[in-house]
Parts: structure tokens; sequence; C-alpha cells
């Protein structure tokens, strides 16, 4: 109570662990609120599940909660899939992808992620995972970050057709991206290419909380 209450002045660490794909992974009071960083950036419950909040927003509560399946690729502490859960109050099924062993046993001791009976956890390379699951889903979130870098597969065509593959007519795809410099605006509009304009509805959402652009995809037919 009382590190919770001090970290309105200053933000209070209270578990740390280094992490191959993100540095270091940790858990902290900010504002009253828990929070998870990497070395150099928010990861779950803070900027980040505002940026997200806002996807979800534009794609609509009443549309999401009409959805069955929700992938998310990249899931931390689990900040989106609480948004769902708890202030959409999504009931279909949520599967999350994280590639990251501990950052899911961060979001199940701190985060509370293994309660929510409508989640399961897969721990595997989302890459891997879309080219090899049958499964079709109604929205895909791709959250995807090595601290504060984007990995080069999440705009290759490969990922995006097997992205494509699982997406059901009228689901939409929701992917959250960090805009640092003139080369990242490039490569996102060169994703936003990859996706044919008869089949695909694209809109873009820039500056979010300063430096994230959201993309969200709907597929048409
Ligand atoms: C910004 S965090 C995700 C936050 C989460 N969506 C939320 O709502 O709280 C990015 C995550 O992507 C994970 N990640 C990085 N590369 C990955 C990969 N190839 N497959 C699956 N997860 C990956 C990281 O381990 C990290 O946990």
């Amino acid at each position: 109570m009382i590190k919770r209450l001090l970290s309105y002045i200053i933000p209070i660490k209270i578990y740390e662990k280094t992490s191959k794909i993100s540095n270091t992974l940790e858990v902290s009071w900010n504002n009253g609120k828990l929070v998870l960083d990497s070395k150099n950036t928010n990861y779950s419950y803070g900027s980040l599940q505002k940026v997200l909040r806002k996807g979800l927003i534009e794609i609509g509560f009443k549309d999401i909660n009409q959805m069955e399946e929700i992938l998310v690729l990249g899931v931390a502490g689990g900040s989106v899939v609480k948004t769902l859960v708890d202030e959409i109050h999504f009931e279909g099924n949520i599967t999350g992808v994280e590639i990251d062993k501990n950052s899911i046993e961060i979001a199940n001791q701190y985060f509370g992620l293994s309660e929510i009976k409508n989640y399961k956890t897969i721990i595997g390379d989302a890459k891997d995972f879309v080219s090899k699951t049958s499964k079709k889903y109604d929205l895909i979130i791709i959250d995807i970050f090595e601290d504060n870098e984007m990995p080069a597969f999440l705009f290759q065509k490969k990922f995006v057709d097997c992205c494509k593959q699982l997406l059901n007519i009228n689901g939409s795809i929701l992917f959250n991206t960090m805009i640092l410099d003139e080369k990242q605006i490039d490569r996102n509009n060169a994703f936003l290419r990859l996706f044919e304009k008869k089949s695909f509805y694209c809109k873009t959402f820039s500056k979010v909380e300063y430096y994230n652009q959201l993309i969200l995809i709907e597929r048409l037919d």
C-alpha cells in the first residue's frame, strides 16, 4: 500500500528479471497502477494499454462483443486481454501467443492473467504460430516488440499472407507499430500496400501516445 501511494510521486520497481527478448522485464507501481516495462519502453498497463484501447474503440465495443475468436500476438502482461474482458465484457475465446515465458509468469503472478476463464496462452513464436494454425479469427491483435524494436518479419509478405489466411470475412487486424524515423514511415506504407484494396479496407491512426501508429485492417471478402 505504501509503495502504491509513493508511486504517485516516483515509480517504484517491485520486480525485475533479465530477458533475452526484452533486455529486462520490470514490474513497477506507477501513479498507483502496476505496470510492466521492458528496458526502454512500456509493455503493458501504461500507455501501451491506451494505444490498443484506442484501436478497440475504433473497431467498436459492440462489434467486438459479437465476435467469437480473438488472437493476440504478443501478450507481455496481457493488458489488452484485460481491456477485452473487464471493459468490453467479451465472452468469446481469446488466444494469446507469447515467445517469452518469463513475461507470462509475470502476467500470471502480478496481473492475474491465468484467472481469466475465456483466455489461454500459447508459449511460442508468433511467426511460427500463424504459419501452422488452421483456426480462423474475427480479430487479430498484433503487438510484438523486442524492447522498443519491431522484428522485421512483421512487415514481410509471408507473415501478412498467413494473417490474411487466419482472418474471417469481416474480421479485423489491429496492428500496433512504433514510428521513430522516416524509414519506419516507409516501412509501414510498404506494409499497407500488401493488402489488396478490393479485399481489405485499411485505416491508420498516427501519433497515438506520441510514437505509435495503429493500423486497422478489415477483411471485406
Ligand atoms: C508490447 S508487449 C505486448 C503487450 C500486450 N499486447 C498487452 O496488451 O499488454 C510485446 C510482446 O511481444 C513479445 N514478442 C516479441 N517477439 C515475439 C514473437 N516472435 N512471438 C511472440 N511474441 C513476441 C515480447 O516478448 C513482448 O512480451
